[in-house]
């Protein structure tokens, strides 16, 4: 960008971020982002986090609008677990693929063929989907949960890597969906190996939603709170990051001496880019788009995601 346009942009976002302050406590309103977000929306969130914590956080906020950026199934938890308060979301054609590769007919067809299965479902999915099933997860807490479950067989959906990455750490027997993420599954051996020749320093930290063959290469397999840590609390200097791009900001802002690579220029989640910060200040100003779900699927729903949350 020219110099000109760089200053014109800056002093738009400055307007922005004004408008967003005045706005935020004339609604008592709080901002959650996931870390996948642009860093122009991180940047003013009032909580950054995964998914889990996010939806811990939307669960116990005391705010009366949640505006949450990140995609819709994020903002759908949020308002089952707080359906007396208003959530927006800044875009609502901010989805996940992931989570639109599980239907509520497919996922009953396989219970009917698995009758002493239990189901657990990966957060990424839809509150139809949620409904149907008996305890949720995120990659934070997926191999607690399946271990918690009482039931030696699990239908697992819908992320069929993040499935097998669970399923060595159990002696349940998993019936594992075929899903993905279109970002982490697109990771291959291949650019790994490119990037660990051109830093042969860096330690590789991967995320569970990348496949197999790829998790096996890494020095550290977690989810993003878990790379966070692992990065921040690591005496090593360098790293080559596997997961969605949008964790630089938090991993740059936790260790600014820190060198990090990411594995390959497609760890970016176009979904999660969907928003901006004019959109989040757009939702604020005319509350809209809100997240609606019925309420007899937000009940249902609602089961599956507090046992998840009760989970130690
Ligand atoms: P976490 O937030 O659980 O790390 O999941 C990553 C993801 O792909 C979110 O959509
Ligand atoms: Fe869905 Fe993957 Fe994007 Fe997460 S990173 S929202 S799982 S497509």
């Amino acid at each position: 960008m020219e110099a000109l346009a760089i200053e014109r942009k800056a002093e738009q976002n400055r307007e922005l971020r004004e408008r967003l302050m005045q706005l935020k406590k004339e609604r008592n309103a709080i901002i959650l982002a996931h870390y996948y977000q642009r860093d122009e929306i991180q940047e003013v969130a009032d909580f950054r986090g995964d998914s889990f914590l996010l939806a811990q956080k939307a669960a116990a906020t005391e705010a009366d609008v949640i505006v949450f950026c990140g995609v819709h199934f994020m903002g759908e938890s949020a308002k089952i677990l707080a359906p007396n308060k208003v959530v927006l979301v800044p875009d609502e054609r901010a989805g996940c693929p992931m989570a639109d590769m599980v239907h509520p007919i497919g996922l009953r067809e396989m219970k009917a063929r698995h009758p002493n299965a239990k189901v657990v479902t990966y957060i990424n999915s839809s509150a139809d989907v949620k409904a149907e099933t008996d305890i949720c997860c995120t990659s934070a807490n997926a191999v607690k949960v399946v271990n918690s479950v009482d039931a030696d067989e699990i239908i697992w959906c819908p992320d069929k890597n993040l499935g097998h990455y669970v399923s060595q750490f159990t002696d349940k027997k998993m019936i594992i969906w075929e899903g993905y993420c279109n970002t982490h599954d697109m990771l291959t051996i291949k650019d790994v190996e490119e990037t660990r020749a051109k830093h042969p320093n860096a330690q590789f930290v991967v995320h569970p939603e990348c496949r197999p063959e790829v998790v096996a290469m890494a020095d550290f397999v977690g989810s993003t709170t878990a790379i966070l840590k692992y990065c921040r609390e690591s005496d090593r200097q360098e790293f080559i990051v596997g997961t969605e791009d949008g964790t630089g900001y938090q991993l740059r802002l936790d260790s600014p001496n820190k060198i990090f690579h990411f594995a390959s220029k497609f760890l970016v989640c176009p979904n999660m880019k969907v928003n901006n910060l004019k959109k989040v200040v757009k939702c604020l100003e005319t509350m809209q788009p809100q997240i609606y779900v019925p309420q007899e699927v937000a009940d249902k729903a609602r089961v599956s995601l507090e046992r998840m949350l009760l989970v130690k």
